[in-house]
């Protein structure tokens, strides 16, 4: 079996389809145990703010039907902190890397972008704009199409590296497109989808939200749908905007479905806390279903359910 699974996101070329999502494997150490990190498509790092950040209160994780929701809360070390104990392990490891950012204003996206635009070692910018935006009401930047575009003008007006800037959507949008299409005119490289879903649990009996930060992310296979039907739909309005898709991936199988859908590389999350070595082996099996299917490429399968 020989199947090329190289593929690429904007100019940024990846000799394999499958990265960590970001917040789930933190700056990629700590899977070197269970496997070869430089060998993935990329790590995404948990998203980093300008400053340090203790993140919610707990309880932070909910077991639910086929997923889990958490609130961690973009807890962080800071910037500085980030550069200096992760990047560095990152470069040293010949990590193809994607730095997620997050910012409660616009003017800290910018920042960032001017503290990270010369820092050798980074291959590509994840711009979560899924976080609230504190000078708003706290409305979630993803969810208007006109603070997602003012996010991304300002990372782009500042970004000189020729890193491609993915912007990360949330699905908690009634026309995801639209979104796309704003950051996409803003100057977004690609879009990377789907963010978590916003949900709650009640204990019933204490009568009270279950987790600490009251509302949480819902990740895992039970909003795989959702994911696929977003990119699906990202795709066939903007197709030559290259998506990295996420959401529910748990076998080769899945990023399959994603890969079909339009997206030309993916990464995966809530899987690696059981099986942290899932983004190699999904990788393995994505090769074996390509091939099962008479496939010698992934790039020939990217949008493939769009044909006919
Ligand atoms: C514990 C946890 C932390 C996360 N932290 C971040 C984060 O810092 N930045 C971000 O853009 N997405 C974050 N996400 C979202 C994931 O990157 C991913 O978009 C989402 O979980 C869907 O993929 P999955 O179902 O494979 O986990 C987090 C998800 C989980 C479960």
């Amino acid at each position: 079996m020989s199947v090329d699974l190289s593929t690429s996101l904007g100019s940024l070329q990846l000799a394999a389809p499958t990265m960590t999502a970001s917040g789930c494997a933190a700056a990629g150490r700590e899977l070197a145990q269970f496997g070869d990190v430089a060998s993935l498509g990329a790590v995404v790092t948990k998203s980093i703010m300008l400053n340090p950040r203790s993140g919610r209160a707990t309880p932070r994780m909910a077991e639910t039907p086929s997923g889990m929701l958490n609130s961690i809360g973009l807890q962080g070390p800071g910037l500085e902190a980030f550069l200096e104990k992760d990047l560095s392990w990152l470069v040293e490891n010949d990590v193809t890397t994607i730095v997620s950012i997050a910012g409660g204003s616009v003017e800290e996206f910018r920042e960032i972008a001017i503290r990270l635009r010369d820092v050798p070692g980074i291959a590509g910018l994840e711009v979560n704009i899924s976080c609230p935006n504190v000078e708003s009401r706290g409305q979630v930047f993803a969810c208007d199409p006109n603070s997602a575009s003012a996010v991304i003008e300002a990372v782009r007006a500042e970004w000189t590296s020729s890193a491609p800037i993915l912007a990360k959507l949330s699905p908690d949008v009634t026309d995801i497109v639209t979104i796309a299409r704003s950051v996409a005119d803003a100057g977004a490289d690609g879009v990377s989808m789907i963010n978590t879903l916003l949900g709650m649990v009640i204990d019933v009996d204490n009568m009270r939200p279950l987790l600490g930060g009251r509302t949480g992310g819902l990740s895992g296979p039970a909003i795989r749908p959702v994911a696929v039907r977003a990119v699906y739909q990202v795709h066939a309005a903007l197709p030559d905007l290259p998506i990295l898709g996420m959401g529910g991936i748990r076998s080769g199988h899945d990023a399959l479905e994603f890969i079909a859908a339009g997206a030309s590389a993916v990464s995966i999350g809530t899987v690696v806390f059981g099986d942290p070595g899932a983004p190699w082996r999904v990788a393995a099996e994505l090769a074996k279903e390509l091939d099962a299917r008479g496939y010698g490429s992934l790039r020939e399968v990217v949008g493939a359910a769009h044909k006919g």
